[in-house]
């Protein structure tokens, strides 16, 4: 067991190990009968301490049906125990049990750059800022599963309003905390911390671009991002960075951490594309976490849509750009 799979890390970083290691262990975890996979779905996975439903605080949303999917949406216990948030460990199952340790009273974020009215926003200014919203986005992960999930939140675009972004402000970048004390993942130095990613302007004014508060009637549990994260339903997870305390306009395109980590696998746009596989995997079918029989044994695994079947709303924004190179 090299000191990649001991830490139980699914999302490889190739300057880490071997590409065949990494090619093998993906193979492992994603194939249909890999052990990872199986390991993940076993229902000794689930039984975490975790908060079920029902024991957070409610967050009243009215669902938006344009932006949502009829899809069957992903349990919440799937939803809230499998996961990535490397602040809290590398494996699905660490977020959820020591995520405990984040504080997000008092919380605020700072939206600052390229803006005529830098500010910093109270979690509870934020939360009255617009109308909260639910939609249910399909969520696919770079690693090959996904998810259908009833966020509850409102358009960035609604905060960024608030400050005018000014004619320089191209990307904007999203800033998680940095603190080892509440994220104990953060004493590895495994990623850069803090988590960063980043958008285009005209990405981050999508009115799918979501500012995500809650999922599934109440608020965001930790393991997800709380007190709010960012949901882009049309790019790889990694996207949306989660319990943002700071977002930052400016005027080049930022060096996200996963850029930063692997280069040649996590580029800037990271557009679900199931013809484009930079890593050394392929992108093309996905696992839908929380079906198939057997308490998920046997996910069934299907064809992964070219900007996660959001090209219809989104496709206008990459005109003219080639997706194979801008990956
Ligand atoms: N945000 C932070 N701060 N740290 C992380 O490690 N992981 C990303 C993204 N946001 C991550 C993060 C990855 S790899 C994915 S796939 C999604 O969160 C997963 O979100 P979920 O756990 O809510 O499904």
């Amino acid at each position: 067991m090299n000191k990649w799979q001991q830490q139980g890390f699914e999302h490889p970083v190739p300057s880490d190990i071997t590409p065949q290691t990494v090619y093998r262990a993906r193979r492992a975890l994603l194939g249909a009968a890999g052990a990872g996979a199986l390991a993940a779905m076993l229902p000794q996975a689930r039984a975490l301490e975790v908060a079920p439903q029902g024991r957070l605080p409610r967050l009243a949303a009215e669902r938006n049906a344009e932006y949502s999917t009829s899809e069957k949406r992903t349990p919440y216990d799937d939803v809230t125990t499998y996961n990535n948030f490397y602040e809290f460990g590398t494996s699905k199952s660490a977020p959820a049990r020591n995520s405990g340790s984040l504080r997000t009273r008092p919380w605020s974020v700072v939206v600052e750059g390229e803006v005529q009215r830098p500010r910093t926003f109270s979690i509870e200014e934020l939360l009255r800022l617009a109308p909260m919203q639910e939609r249910i986005y399909r969520h696919r992960c770079v690693e090959g599963w996904s998810m259908v999930i009833p966020w509850i939140g409102y358009p960035l675009s609604a905060l960024l309003e608030r400050v005018q972004p000014t004619s320089a402000a191209r990307f904007v970048e999203f800033i998680t905390l940095h603190d080892p004390a509440q994220m104990p993942g953060q004493n590895s130095s495994i990623l850069q911390w803090p988590y960063l990613e980043g958008l285009r302007i005209d990405e981050a004014m999508h009115p799918l671009t979501l500012l995500s508060f809650g999922l599934y009637g109440e608020v965001l549990p930790n393991q997800d991002g709380a007190p709010l994260r960012m949901v882009i339903p049309w790019k790889y997870g990694f996207k949306g960075g989660k319990s943002i305390v700071r977002i930052r306009l400016v005027r080049k395109q930022p060096l996200t951490s996963w850029m930063r980590a692997a280069p040649n696998w996590y580029g800037f746009y990271s557009n679900v594309n199931p013809e484009v596989s930079p890593q050394d995997w392929s992108q093309a079918y996905e696992r839908r976490i929380g079906q198939g029989s057997f308490g998920g044994l046997f996910t069934p695994r299907i064809p992964t849509r070219l900007f996660n079947g959001y090209g219809e709303q989104v496709a206008y924004l990459y005109k003219g750009m080639n997706l194979v190179k801008d990956f």
